[in-house]
């Protein structure tokens, strides 16, 4: 009576259990790791792991760069944990600009869904790739290049960029260099920028010393 039960039982868990490896949900309770966070018990995956709302929200451009990155990487959207890609979306008031930034971890693919960007990268022997991007274009920035994009136009710009990793990271090269506890006299002597510009782009940006 009870052991066809039980092997029915057994059946179904070690069904659900031989799904584990089609992805890696990821426990956000864990530290993420080099190769990204550690997965979520199966049983306790949902579909929601594997939806993002996020980016139907407009992002708050009121800032100093006038937009915003609302990403959709492995810490905001856990189902791409693993996967090897991630999306987010930009916002670019008029005026507005994503400044010079890399992603160390993963390559780019922007598409314009409105307005008007114009975009660009630098690759390592310093050859510079612009172009102004309309409603549908598609512009890739391959990883850990330095690029930007800027608004063109008069109106709101909206691109939704989609990474090669779950992970790719974001690191903006003026907050690198004007954000943070970098002393004026290295950041001058490690880039020839005089240091009374640092000075005045480190109290703008909230840099000390
Ligand atoms: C947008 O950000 C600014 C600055 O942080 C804040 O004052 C404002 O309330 C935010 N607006 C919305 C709609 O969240």
């Amino acid at each position: 009576m009870y052991l066809p039960f039980f092997f029915v039982l057994t059946l179904l868990v070690s069904l659900h259990s031989a799904t584990a490896g089609d992805y890696c949900v990821a426990d956000l309770k864990q530290p993420e790791g080099p190769s990204g966070y550690s997965c979520k018990t199966p049983a306790k995956v949902t579909v929601d792991d594997f939806v993002f709302h996020g980016l139907a929200t407009v992002g708050n451009t009121s800032n100093i760069i006038k937009a915003a990155v609302t990403p959709a990487f492995s810490a905001q959207f856990p189902g791409v944990n693993g996967l090897g890609l991630s999306i987010a979306r930009l916002d670019i008031a008029a005026g507005g600009v994503i400044p010079m930034h890399t992603h160390p971890g993963g390559s780019e693919v922007l598409v314009v869904i409105q307005g008007c960007i114009k975009a660009g990268f630098i690759d390592s022997a310093n050859d510079v790739y612009v172009k102004t991007l309309n409603r549908g274009d598609v512009m890739v920035f391959p990883q850990g290049l330095l690029h930007f994009q800027i608004n063109a136009g008069k109106y709101p710009a909206i691109a939704f960029v989609s990474f090669s990793s779950p992970s790719p990271g974001l690191q903006i090269t003026d907050f690198a260099f004007f954000a943070n506890g970098l002393p004026t006299e290295l950041v001058t002597g490690t880039t020839f920028i005089p240091g009374d510009v640092v000075k005045k782009l480190k109290a703008v940006l909230g840099g000390k010393n």
